[in-house]
């Protein structure tokens, strides 16, 4: 009896939670979120600082191994009990801490978004200056005086990276199925052709084989622990891991979707996105007398480069930031999403005052990170400045952590019958074998993963 009553109460919420109307949608919904400025921006230049080739292969395996186990493990909760992240954890283990993990990933996904905005800011100020003609014919040295030039300015970011918050709002204050569907199912086949015909244009420069090597030959003596946290960090902020964004939109797919093929589709698609941009960035870096360990410019100086260098080439640039933008507004939606999901069912506040305030709360952060590049840039906090130390806790710390405690959870805490109820769609596919497995990697091989190479990325230990 108090099985049915639970059942029945699953059912209501279900139907009274808005969520996913198709597959499609939440497979489209997922990869928004996975692919954003984390593949055209991120992977390549954090590929660039930490040597290449080798690092790509570690990171490889991070997915393989932490990212995709856990990005399962997030469906099956976020599934299963129907609500947010803190709500999740809550439902499925009342009265006993695991939640706390909830409001971690609430922290991480504010955290990222106060620099992932400032970032998103750069590009609308890119599409800017490609349309008004400011980047035809520039050289590497101009490249990089330009991005100086933004960053290094106090209102003209900010304003750019409040013009993009208020895109989010509107975005958001359509709703989830309307909002977030419509927008990737539409423009990520886009964004994907037009990387294609960058990478054309940028494997036909001259000396495009040098950079090749550096994306393809592995130096394995680059990989150290704090490369090794970068890899995984990197496999949590590519796949949106370790925040509760999965979680919750795992909370929002049907009993019909098919978790374990959508996580895997899902990185699948994503790396593929990952290594087409490296494909168009890395050669012309070698080709233009570049840096691959320029750092968090790398992007805005290659790409304007490679387009330059290709006819047509001021046309497809405006359209390349443009779609660079769009692919970041299903990341951003899904990063304010953990936070809204928890303040409307959690705290009963109203969706549009609860989305409101999260992205004023990430605004007032987000200016800490903006202004690192100009009047903060003497202010050192660890070492570091705010937007690299926003950066360095979400992904090397809170992120791993917070998959930490999804893996123990799923691995450790829900019986085996859930796992394979919510992975088999109640036994209507037939995955039982792969389930198996599943259960013996998200229990010992993703937790010890995550906890040696985060204890020796922060030297603690030494590999
Ligand atoms: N995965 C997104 C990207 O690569 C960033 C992100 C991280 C989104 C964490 C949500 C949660 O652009």
């Amino acid at each position: 009896m108090a099985a049915l009553d639970s059942k029945q109460n699953n059912l209501n919420t279900t139907m009274q939670r808005e969520g996913f109307t198709s597959t499609l949608g939440a497979i489209a919904a997922t990869l928004g979120s996975a692919v954003g400025l984390g593949n055209i921006w991120k992977f390549p230049y954090v590929t660039g600082e930490n040597g290449g080739a080798a690092f790509i292969i570690v990171y490889l395996i991070f997915v393989l191994l932490i990212g995709l186990p856990l990005m399962l493990g997030e469906f099956i909760v976020g599934r299963r009990a129907q609500a947010n992240t803190v709500g999740a954890y809550r439902r499925l283990a009342p009265d006993q801490p695991w939640f706390l993990g909830g409001y971690m990933g609430i922290l991480a996904a504010i955290l990222i978004m106060a620099f992932y905005s400032e970032v998103a800011g750069w590009v609308l100020a890119y599409i800017a200056k490609a349309a008004s003609g400011a980047l035809n014919g520039i050289s590497g040295l101009e490249a990089e005086h330009i991005f100086a030039q933004l960053q290094g300015q106090v209102w003209q970011p900010l304003i750019w990276q409040w013009v993009v918050f208020l895109i989010i709002a509107v975005v958001i204050a359509c709703g989830v199925q309307k909002g977030i569907e419509r927008m990737t199912r539409t423009l990520l086949p886009i964004l994907f052709v037009l990387l294609l015909i960058c990478d054309i244009r940028a494997l036909t420069l001259p000396g495009a084989g040098e950079g090749l090597r550096f994306l393809f030959a592995p130096d394995f003596s680059k990989i150290t622990g704090p490369v090794l946290l970068a890899a995984m960090g990197l496999a949590f902020f590519k796949l949106s891991l370790g925040v509760g964004t999965m979680m919750t939109y795992g909370s929002y797919m049907t009993r019909a979707d098919n978790l374990p093929q959508t996580a895997a589709k899902v990185a699948f698609s994503d790396f593929l996105v990952s290594i087409l941009a490296g494909i168009a960035i890395f050669p012309a870096v070698f080709a233009f007398g570049l840096q691959p360990e320029a750092g968090a410019s790398l992007l805005f100086l290659t790409i304007p480069m490679v387009f330059n260098a290709m006819p047509l080439g001021s046309i497809f640039l405006v359209i390349f930031f443009v779609l660079a933008g769009v692919a970041s507004i299903g990341a951003m939606i899904s990063l304010v999403e953990v936070p809204v999901a928890f303040l409307v069912e959690e705290k009963g506040w109203k969706r549009s005052r609860a989305t409101g305030f999260t992205i004023f709360f990430m605004a007032v952060l987000g200016i800490l990170a903006t202004l690192s590049g100009s009047t903060l840039s003497d202010q050192q906090i660890f070492g570091m400045n705010w937007f690299n130390l926003y950066d360095y806790i979400s992904s090397s710390i809170l992120m791993p952590v917070g998959g930490l405690i999804v893996a123990l959870f799923v691995g450790w805490h829900l019986k085996y019958p859930v796992i394979r109820d919510e992975a088999s769609n109640d036994g209507t596919l037939n995955n039982a074998g792969l389930m198996k497995v599943y259960t013996v990697i998200i229990r010992y091989i993703t937790p010890v993963a995550i906890i040696v190479i985060l204890l020796s990325g922060l030297g603690v230990i030494s590999l």
